[in-house]
């Protein structure tokens, strides 16, 4: 999207304003799907919704053929609105309530068991309704993705998944082969988000096709599907990272080693968020004003991490233009700072820019994932609009929140006391 674009669109519909790029979504989902299909033709994607779970946003990789990875009884509403088929969906998630069981079976889900606790309530529950349920398990494959720890899902000490290591897992599945309302279809591992280090996916593949092997030589059990979840990393510096092709060359080649063992062909799941949705999205936000103290000089905006939450929670870095001034020398650093009371709020730090005046639009780059979906209320900020762009057109896609929502659903004390 060219900077007079985004400059006009935040002039028209102000800020702050997601804005995303729908060629951009297509062209990330077909350059992640070929990549894969091309050496393995049956490989699925299941778009993790976390990353944006927007309807418009859905639908279109619904379009593009996306089956759905939900975490969330809402998330499953989402892929249930647009139309994703039940055998189409995994339901993922470490702390799942006997409601959200019973909701995942009536829909015909697959669920993605995260305990053997969850495994006997799931089976329970099936049971009671007298309906089967699909299912996979979650394992711990400890791994360390050399990503931000907060990110990082599949270590040891984590809290996902069940351990492959002392059978654990292993006794999982015996155990799932006893119950007469559970129907085992799959294996599940995601060992972490902005994964750039392809080793690590390497061993969690050899370490997931070693298990599926064990699998079938000890209990004779072959699995319809591997999910390897999302995980893989995008470029958010200048520094490049691996692609798709990258990604697929590196454990392709370690599956089909593995099957030949396997002596059958399993489909091969993957569900990636960031690399679909990460550099589809832009914030523009305004600048209010520039402070200079002896010690920084801040400009602010009026945007925080309510609206995008990434840089003060996970430390991330994105690229910001001043997309009035983009044919201007940077010649001052800055911080960017949001309008949250809190001192963390801090965008980006120690950038050069050109000299920076109120009223300046800031383009913050690559927040199409975890951008708004991560967005909240805090200090009483109504979440802002995002935007979907097609060529030269643009349509919005959620409004913005005004003040009556953020008082919907509350009760004054005068209506409790009357
Ligand atoms: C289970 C699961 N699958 C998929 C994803 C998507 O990961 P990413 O956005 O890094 O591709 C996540 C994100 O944390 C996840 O927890």
């Amino acid at each position: 999207m060219n900077q007079k674009f985004l400059l006009k669109i935040a002039e028209k519909l102000g800020t702050p304003l997601y804005v995303y790029s729908e060629e951009q979504i297509r062209k990330n989902y077909r350059e992640f799907l070929s990549a894969f299909k091309s050496r393995y033709r049956n490989t699925k994607i299941f778009y993790a919704l976390k990353a944006n779970s927007s309807l418009a946003i859905c639908h279109i990789l619904r379009q593009e053929g996306s089956c759905a990875d939900v975490v969330s009884i809402g998330e499953l509403k989402v892929a249930q609105r647009i139309g994703i088929k039940p055998k189409d969906i995994i339901f993922t998630n470490n702390s799942k309530t006997d409601q959200d069981l019973d909701d995942a079976i009536e829909a015909g889900i697959i669920v993605n068991i995260d305990s053997i606790d969850e495994l006997h309530r799931l089976h329970k529950i099936a049971k009671n309704k007298r309906k089967a349920v699909n299912v996979s398990f979650r394992v711990n494959p400890a791994i360390d993705p050399k990503t931000h720890p907060k990110i990082s899902t599949g270590l040891k000490e984590s809290k996902f998944g069940i351990h492959l290591e002392n059978n654990i897992a292993l006794d999982a599945y015996i155990t799932a082969q006893t119950l007469d309302w559970i129907e085992i279809k799959g294996i599940h591992t995601h060992i972490g988000s902005q994964i750039t280090d392809m080793n690590a996916f390497k061993d969690m593949t050899e370490k997931i096709m070693q298990f599926t092997l064990e699998l079938k030589e000890k209990i004779g059990l072959e699995l319809k599907f591997i999910d390897l979840g999302g995980g893989l990393g995008i470029q958010y510096t200048d520094d490049a990272t691996p692609t798709p092709d990258d990604y697929a060359g590196t454990i392709i080649p370690v599956v089909n080693e593995y099957n030949k063992k396997l002596n059958y062909e399993p489909e091969l799941w993957f569900e990636p968020g960031r690399y679909i949705l990460g550099n589809v999205g832009v914030l523009l936000c305004k600048v209010t004003g520039v402070k200079e103290t002896p010690y920084k000089k801040f400009v602010n905006v009026d945007a925080g991490f309510n609206v995008l939450m990434r840089p003060s929670m996970y430390d991330s870095y994105h690229r910001i233009q001043v997309l009035n001034r983009i044919d201007e020398n940077a010649t001052e650093t800055y911080d960017i700072v949001g309008n949250i009371c809190e001192s963390g709020d801090i965008l980006a730090r120690e950038r050069k820019l050109p000299r920076v005046k109120g009223g300046d639009i800031i383009a913050v780059y690559d927040t199409g994932a975890y951008g708004f979906s991560m967005s909240s209320q805090y200090n009483q900020r109504p979440r802002p609009a995002e935007i979907l762009t097609w060529g030269g057109t643009v349509e919005v896609i959620r409004e913005k929140e005004t003040f009556d929502d953020l008082l919907r659903n509350q009760k004054a004390p005068n209506d409790l006391i009357d």
